[in-house]
Order: C-alpha cells, then sequence, then structure tokens
C-alpha cells in the first residue's frame, strides 16, 4: 500500500473525517500507523516520554530520533513531526534550517508549529519551499509561561476575535492544515467552515474536519489527561496487573517454568 499524501490530506476537506494520533515509538506507530490518516510526532513526547514539566524544554534531537522511530513503524499514514520551541520563533530562515533537518533526518513530510497571525510569514516561507506545515492554533502548549495554564481559550470577545484571525492567517500563508486545541466549540466551527484547509480538532468540536488525541492519553497509559480525553483503552491497569503477576511468580518460584528454561538436549 502507498502511503498517504499531504495533497490528499488537503482534498478530504468537507469529504471524510480525518484521523490523527501521535505516536513517538516505533511499536505504537506500527499499531496506530493501519488505523490513521496521520501519525503526529507530537513534542507531548516532553510530558508522556521524558517526565518534562511542559513542552517547552524539548530539543531538536529528541524529535529527530523519535521521528524517524516513526517513519520506520509505519507505511501507510502521512508522518508529521512537531518543531519544539526555540527552533523556529526567530525568523523564517531558522524555521527552514530546522525544518529540513527534521525532513532529512526522519523522512517524515511535514512538520507542525504553533502560532497564529505571527507566524504567517514563516508558514509562507517554509509552504514556499517544498515544506508542508501543519499549524495549531488556540491553545499552544508551548506557550504556557504567556498563556498561564492550559485552560480553554477564546471565553473573552478579544480572544475570539484573535483566534479567528490566527486561522484566517494560517491558512492563508498556505498552511495545508491546522490544529486547533482548546477552544469553546463554536469558534472552531466557525473557523472550520471559513478557511480552505482542513481543521483538526483536540478539545475543539466533533464538526472540524479531523481529530486529533495524544495516544498515551485515549490508551489509558498516561496519568494527567484534559477534560477532551475520551479513553478508550485502559493501558495502565493492564501494565500494572501483568507486572504484579510476575512479581508474585518471582517471589514465589513459578517463574521461569521448563517452558521458558533450556534443557541440555530438546
Ligand atoms: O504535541 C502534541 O501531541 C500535539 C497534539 C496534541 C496536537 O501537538
Ligand atoms: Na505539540
Amino acid at each position: 500500500m502507498k502511503r498517504l499524501t499531504i495533497p490528499a490530506i488537503r482534498k478530504a476537506k468537507g469529504k471524510t473525517p480525518l484521523v490523527m494520533l501521535t505516536a513517538y515509538t516505533v511499536r505504537t506507530a506500527q499499531l496506530l500507523d493501519p488505523h490513521c490518516d496521520m501519525l503526529l510526532v507530537g513534542d507531548s513526547l516532553g510530558q508522556v516520554i521524558y517526565g518534562l514539566p511542559s513542552t517547552v524544554p524539548v530539543t531538536l534531537e529528541m524529535m529527530c530520533a523519535h521521528g524517524a522511530a516513526v517513519v520506520r513503524g509505519s507505511y501507510h499514514a502521512v508522518v508529521l513531526i512537531d518543531m519544539p520551541f526555540g527552533s523556529y520563533e526567530a525568523s523564517p530562515e531558522q524555521a527552514f534550517h530546522s525544518a529540513a533537518r527534521i525532513l532529512k533526518e526522519t523522512g517524515a513530510a511535514g512538520v507542525k508549529l504553533e502560532g497564529g497571525e505571527a507566524m504567517a510569514p514563516t508558514i509562507a516561507f517554509l509552504s514556499a519551499r517544498g515544506i508542508p506545515v501543519m499549524g495549531h492554533i488556540g491553545l499552544t502548549p508551548q506557550a504556557v509561561n504567556q498563556l498561564g495554564g492550559y485552560g480553554a481559550r477564546g471565553r473573552s470577545e478579544a480572544e475570539r476575535a484573535k483566534i479567528i484571525a490566527d486561522a484566517k492567517a494560517i491558512d492563508s500563508a498556505g498552511a495545508f492544515a491546522f490544529v486547533i486545541e482548546g477552544v469553546v466549540e463554536p469558534i472552531a466551527v466557525e473557523i472550520t467552515n471559513s478557511v480552505s484547509c482542513p481543521t483538526i480538532g483536540i478539545g475543539a468540536s466533533v464538526h472540524c474536519d479531523g481529530q486529533v488525541l495524544v495516544a498515551e492519553d485515549m490508551l489509558g497509559l498516561f496519568d494527567r489527561t484534559a477534560r477532551f480525553v475520551k479513553r478508550y483503552a485502559d493501558m495502565s491497569g493492564l501494565i500494572g496487573d501483568a507486572a504484579q503477576k510476575y512479581a508474585a511468580e518471582v517471589r514465589d518460584r513459578s517463574f521461569p517454568t521448563p517452558d521458558q528454561t533450556y534443557a541440555p538436549k530438546d
């Protein structure tokens, strides 16, 4: 089967809902890939994989290492890599340099970066130079130090107007799609109906053109989850139960059995 392409993702708007999940490792990528249109190597790996307090400390090296693993573990979905904080904001040239490194080292099809109007020139610069960019507006976790937390955005009229202006700016700049995170629902609907590219919601609206969740959140594997997460499995329970059984069998010497040991002659 051939891998999906960025133009195919763009064309899905108004036709089929787009399915996106995060993946950080090869085995997770292998398991999620057949079911997804896009796999996002999110900088949420900072908290989920590395136990960091936010996505701010995440580095290009981390994104490249995990991105390459996810590309190796997938054959169907479009793989996108988050640009980490500090790797793209200073100038379009800095962003191009970082994004080119990401694509060269991982084999991914495109990058994602956070920000609206302020990032529009950067999105146009990369798009014009062969690098597809997914945008990310609304609640932008890399700006946590400025936002003061992870609460929903768009409750005041000023915030609402700003988010809509951000959406229009990055759509016009050539983002091939963008994530709308943590905004009050009617804003997500209004944006989805007024931009040319697909919108991917997380804590946004069922009427977005697609949805994304952090895989560990929907699998019940991560311990701190937002209101917008739906749990589709209890992986924490499964892993805890397995570890408990293993520990008991080691302690009462019922593991390993002859099945798991080597006889001198078979
Ligand atoms: O880092 C991430 O996982 C993300 C998605 C939740 C959109 O940016
Ligand atoms: Na992210």
